[in-house]
């Protein structure tokens, strides 16, 4: 397949495109009749291949809340440029369409029109509400719009639609909203760099969930640091979630001290937009405002991963200061190459690396069917890092962000209609805390993987390792 004209599509304001791509594969599937047969199948050493090289690291890395340790061996061993070259062999071997994992109920997507179609086709035949994901966040966010399935769901994924501006690609609070995370990056500075400190992992984190509490809940819970814990205890419980029990009373709690948050509705942050949108009980607020806190987590790796970019890509480095330099596009929260870094480090490094979807009926594909009950797997490292089919695989290239008509499928937020309600808001919050940490400042990594535009990004990146210096420019 060649790969020169082959073009890009992901998040970032695609939303029209992945419709009209879905058109053309509805188009291909009426053309091509369904197989009789049912789709081809792994053996069971294969599976077991899969299991071990794919999902295993995946789990191990941790699935809810990160496991630091499991993250250091993962780039050490280079493990997800296994998970990657696993299933490269495996769509060597049976074609494109989408493969059954023998022994499992499991199937791979290999191919960009089946990718499309399975997201387009969300929630019906392909639930985004599987049953690992009902069971994981159960622990959490029961009724969340990702764990809701029928009725409900709608409902719940509007909330998330009218709160967070889905479709905009700069929220209409972006002046309050800037000006805390320019506070909170001024305050690590002041914790850090202006006492002659490196800024690690630690004191950057620290530094995101204020404000992440700030941004979501307003000023008055930017040091309620008690709500941040209680979410992590329960997200803990969650890496075992088939065998660990609930913490009902924990869960309670910190959904009483959530809503008494967002009762506050404190004007300039998400909480006084909830309030503004939310019309019913079914929406269960809290519910969703709970993956907010807890997916704004990944939002900060990234966000460190790039400032590591950045630190180690001198060209990139120039033009994103350039941009970030310019105090009314800030403002405005118009920075699109410093959106384009942070998406491009996402392609890299996907914070979801496994998109999943369980079918609710028998699919029919050009080579087969599917049963009833499969789980659908779309490994995003498979789809960002082929190089078989991409040039720039396993370089920084931001640019890719910028092109309008990119067509291969980057899905750092998934797509289609169960995309992240916040693939908009995410990145514009992200290039303004970059933006921040820029100003005046020349980041150095002296601590972490080795990166720099000769040799090829390495699989993982270790987010937990990165320290950095922040020089006075000359
Ligand atoms: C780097 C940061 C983030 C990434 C990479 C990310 C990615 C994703 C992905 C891949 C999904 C799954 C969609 C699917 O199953 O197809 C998702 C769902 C969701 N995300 Fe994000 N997300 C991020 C941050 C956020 C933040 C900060 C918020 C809220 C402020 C948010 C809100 C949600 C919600 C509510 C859902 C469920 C949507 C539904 O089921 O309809 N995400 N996100």
């Amino acid at each position: 397949m060649p790969t020169a004209h082959r073009k890009v599509i992901g998040a970032g304001g695609n939303l029209a495109k992945i419709g009209r791509l879905a058109t053309d594969t509805e188009e291909l599937r009426v053309r091509s009749p369904a197989h009789a047969g049912k789709l081809p199948e792994t053996t069971l050493l294969e599976t077991a291949g899969v299991a071990l090289k794919v999902a295993l690291p995946t789990i191990a890395k941790g699935v809810i809340i990160r496991r630091p340790r499991m993250v250091a061996l993962a780039e050490a061993l280079n493990l997800d440029g296994l998970a990657v070259r696993t299933v490269q062999r495996l769509r060597g071997r049976y074609g494109e369409g989408p493969l059954l994992l023998r022994g499992l109920r499991r199937a791979l997507v290999l191919a960009p029109d089946d990718l499309r179609r399975v997201l387009n086709e969300t929630p019906e035949p392909f639930a985004a509400a599987s049953d690992e994901k009902v069971a994981a966040l159960a622990h959490f966010e029961p009724r969340v719009a990702l764990a809701t399935h029928g009725p409900k769901r709608e409902p719940r994924r509007t909330l998330n639609e009218r709160a967070l501006e889905t479709d905009r690609p700069t929220h209409s609070l972006v002046e309050p909203l800037v000006t805390v995370v320019e506070y909170e990056m001024g305050t690590l500075f002041d914790d850090t760099v202006e006492r002659g400190a490196t800024i690690d992992w630690d004191s950057f984190n620290r530094a995101w969930s204020r404000m992440v509490r700030g941004v979501v809940l307003g000023s008055d819970a930017r040091n309620d640091e008690a709500l941040t814990d209680m979410l992590e205890r329960l997200r803990g419980r969650v890496n075992w979630a088939f065998f660990a029990s609930k913490d009902k009373k924990l869960r309670l709690q910190f959904h009483k001290l959530l809503n008494e948050h967002l009762a506050r509705a404190e004007a300039g942050s998400l909480a006084a937009c909830i309030a503004k949108v939310s019309t019913s009980r079914d929406e269960a607020p809290s519910h969703q405002v709970a993956q907010w806190l807890f997916a704004f987590d990944p939002a900060g790796m990234a966000t460190f991963r790039t400032l590591a970019f950045l630190a180690t890509h001198p060209e990139q480095l120039a033009r994103a200061k350039r941009e970030a330099g310019d105090r009314a596009l800030r403002r405005e929260g118009q920075l699109p190459y410093l959106r384009a870094c942070f998406l491009e480090a996402l392609r890299l490094w996907p914070t979801t690396p496994m998109i999943l979807r369980q079918t609710t009926a028998e699919t029919n594909w050009e080579r087969g069917r599917m049963p009833k009950d499969t789980s659908v797997l779309i490994f995003a490292p498979f789809f960002h890092r082929d190089e078989e089919r991409l040039p720039f695989a396993h370089r920084f290239a931001p640019d890719v962000w910028l092109d309008d008509n990119r067509e291969w499928p980057l899905v750092p937020f998934s797509g289609g209609t169960a995309i992240c309600p916040a693939h908009n808001f995410v990145p514009m919050i992200a290039s303004a805390a970059l933006a921040a940490l820029l100003g005046g400042r020349r980041p150095v990594l002296v601590k972490g993987a080795k990166l720099g535009p000769e040799a090829p990004l390495p699989g993982t990146l270790d987010n937990y390792a990165l320290r950095f210096r922040m020089e006075h420019e000359d």
